[in-house]
C-alpha cells in the first residue's frame, strides 16, 4: 500500500496494552498503518507501552508519545487530546480508548476535524448521542466503528450465518455471563468504573446483548437490571455485579450476569459464555458458546499470569511466533482492529481524484453499505446497544424497574409509570 493510514490513539490503558497497540503495530509492519501517535493524560501508562513486552514482540517499532515519555508523571492534562486531533491529517484514524464518559466529546471532536473513528465499546450511554454522532459522521462522509470485537469471533459469525439461514428457528430464552477478574478492583477502574458513570452490565453485558442482536437481528424492547454495590479499595462505590434481563421483540428472554469478581487464581482471566435456546416448528434448537474454556488447558512449572494452570483463549488475542521478527497477533481481537483500519483506509481513498462533493457522495454510499452489512458495528447498525444501556442505567438506580424501548422514534420509557416513584 502506498499511503498507510496514520493513527492517533487516545488513552494508554489496559485495552490499548492488551489489544489495540499490538494490532496496530502488526498492521504497521504490513504497511497498512502509518505513524502511530498515542496521547494520554500523563506519561505514566505510556511508559508501559514503550517497555520490554512491546520491544520484544515488535522490534524496531515505536510510537510518538504525547506527552513525551520523559515528562513527569505528575504533568497531567486531560485536554491534550484536543490539540492532537486538531493537528492530525484529515482522513486519518482516531482510536478512542478512554473511559466511557469521555467518548462523546472525543468522537465528536474527531469528526469535526474530518477523522475516521474507531471507538472502544460502548460508544456512548444514550441513544440521542449515538444518533447525533452517527448523523454527523454520515454528513461528512466519515466512518465510526465501535469495537464490538465479539462480532469477529468465528463462532458468532457462524451462528449468524446459520441463524439467518433459518437453521435455529427462533430464539426463545437464554443466558449469558461475563465476569472479569477480582483484581480489576485494584486497577485504574477505581477512577472511572464508579456507580455514577457505569456498571458491570454496561461494561461487559453489552457484549452479549450486541451478540444476540448480531446473530438474530432481533431488537430489544424491554430491560431491567439490578446491581450489587461494592467499594473499591479507594472507597468509591461501583455496581460491581449486575443481573440484567433483556426482552426481545419476539418475546425472547436473555439473562445477562456481569461482574468484577472471577478468582484471580482461577483457570481463566475471566468467565464468559452464552447459551441461547431456540425453537423450530416442532423441535428445539440451541446455540451454546463456552467463551472461557475453548479447549486449551496449560499447566506450567512456573506461574504465568500469577497461576500454574490456565484455560488459554487462543481465539480472542494471542501473540504467536510467525515468519518475521518478534511475534504476531492472532484472533478476533486483531481481526476486529484490522477490519476497521481497512474500512477507514478504503473510505478515505474513495476521495482520491474527485471533487469534495463527489467524494462525499461516494463515501456516503460506501458507509451506507457498511451500515447495512452489519459486520462492523456503526452507530446506525448498533444503536440498540445505546438504547439497552440507557434503559439498564435507569433501571439500576430504580432497583430493577423495567424500562421499555420503542423504535418509532427510538426511545426509552419506564414500563409502568404509576409504580415509578421517580416519575
Ligand atoms: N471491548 C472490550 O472488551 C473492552 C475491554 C476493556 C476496555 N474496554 C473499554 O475501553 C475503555 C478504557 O478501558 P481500559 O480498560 O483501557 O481502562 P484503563 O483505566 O486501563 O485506561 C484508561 C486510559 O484512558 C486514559 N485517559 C483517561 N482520560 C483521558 C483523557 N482525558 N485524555 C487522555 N487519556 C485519558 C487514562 O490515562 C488511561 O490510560 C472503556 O471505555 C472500556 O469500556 C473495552
Amino acid at each position: 500500500m502506498s499511503h498507510p493510514i496514520p493513527v492517533l490513539v487516545i488513552g494508554g490503558g489496559m485495552i490499548v496494552y492488551d489489544q489495540i497497540l499490538p494490532s496496530l503495530y502488526h498492521l504497521q509492519r504490513c504497511q497498512q498503518v502509518g505513524e502511530i501517535t498515542i496521547v494520554a493524560a500523563s506519561s505514566t501508562r505510556l511508559r508501559d507501552l514503550a517497555g520490554k513486552h512491546f520491544l520484544d514482540s515488535f522490534p524496531g517499532q515505536s510510537f510518538r508519545a504525547v506527552p513525551s515519555l520523559e515528562s513527569a508523571p505528575s504533568d497531567r492534562d486531560d485536554n491534550r487530546w484536543r490539540e492532537c486531533i486538531s493537528q492530525f491529517t484529515p482522513h486519518g484514524l482516531v482510536v478512542v480508548a478512554t473511559p466511557d464518559e469521555t467518548h462523546y466529546d472525543m468522537v465528536r471532536c474527531a469528526l469535526e476535524h474530518d477523522q475516521h473513528v474507531l471507538c472502544v465499546k460502548p460508544l456512548v450511554h444514550n441513544y440521542q448521542q449515538a444518533e447525533e454522532l452517527g448523523r454527523l459522521a454520515h454528513e461528512r462522509g466519515l466512518l465510526i466503528v465501535i469495537e464490538y470485537h465479539k462480532r469477529f469471533d468465528r463462532r458468532a459469525l457462524e451462528a449468524r450465518k446459520q441463524y439467518r439461514l433459518g437453521h435455529f428457528g427462533s430464539f426463545a430464552c437464554g443466558q449469558a455471563r461475563m465476569i472479569e477478574s477480582y483484581y480489576y478492583r485494584s486497577s485504574n477502574f477505581q477512577n472511572w468504573f464508579t456507580a455514577d458513570k457505569t456498571d458491570a452490565f454496561t461494561y461487559v453485558g453489552c457484549h452479549y446483548v450486541d451478540m444476540v442482536y448480531f446473530i438474530t437481528g432481533l431488537r430489544p424492547v424491554e430491560v431491567s437490571c439490578r446491581g450489587v454495590d461494592r467499594a473499591f479499595p479507594n472507597g468509591k462505590i461501583a455496581s460491581m455485579w449486575t443481573n440484567g434481563r433483556v426482552i426481545f421483540e419476539n418475546g425472547a428472554l436473555l439473562t445477562v450476569n456481569g461482574g468484577n469478581g472471577y478468582p484471580d487464581m482461577g483457570a481463566g482471566p475471566n468467565d464468559q459464555g452464552i447459551t441461547m435456546y431456540c425453537e423450530g416448528d416442532n423441535c428445539g434448537a440451541i446455540i451454546e458458546h463456552n467463551d472461557q474454556f475453548r479447549g486449551v488447558g496449560h499447566g506450567y512449572v512456573t506461574p504465568v499470569g500469577g497461576t500454574y494452570f490456565r484455560h488459554v483463549n487462543p481465539d480472542y488475542f494471542r501473540l504467536v511466533p510467525w515468519q518475521g521478527d518478534g511475534l504476531k497477533p492472532v484472533g478476533y481481537g486483531f481481526d476486529s482492529i484490522a477490519n476497521a483500519v481497512d474500512a477507514a483506509t478504503a473510505i478515505g481513498r474513495l476521495g482520491d481524484g474527485h471533487s469534495d462533493s463527489q467524494a462525499r457522495d461516494l463515501r456516503q454510499a460506501a458507509l451506507a453499505h457498511i451500515d447495512q452489512q452489519g459486520l462492523l458495528a456503526t452507530p446506525r447498525n448498533s444503536f440498540i446497544n445505546e438504547l439497552v444501556i440507557e434503559a439498564a442505567r435507569k433501571s439500576i438506580v430504580r432497583r430493577g424497574l423495567p424500562f421499555a424501548i420503542s423504535y418509532d422514534p427510538p426511545r426509552v420509557t419506564p414500563l409502568d409509570v404509576s409504580s415509578d416513584p421517580a416519575c
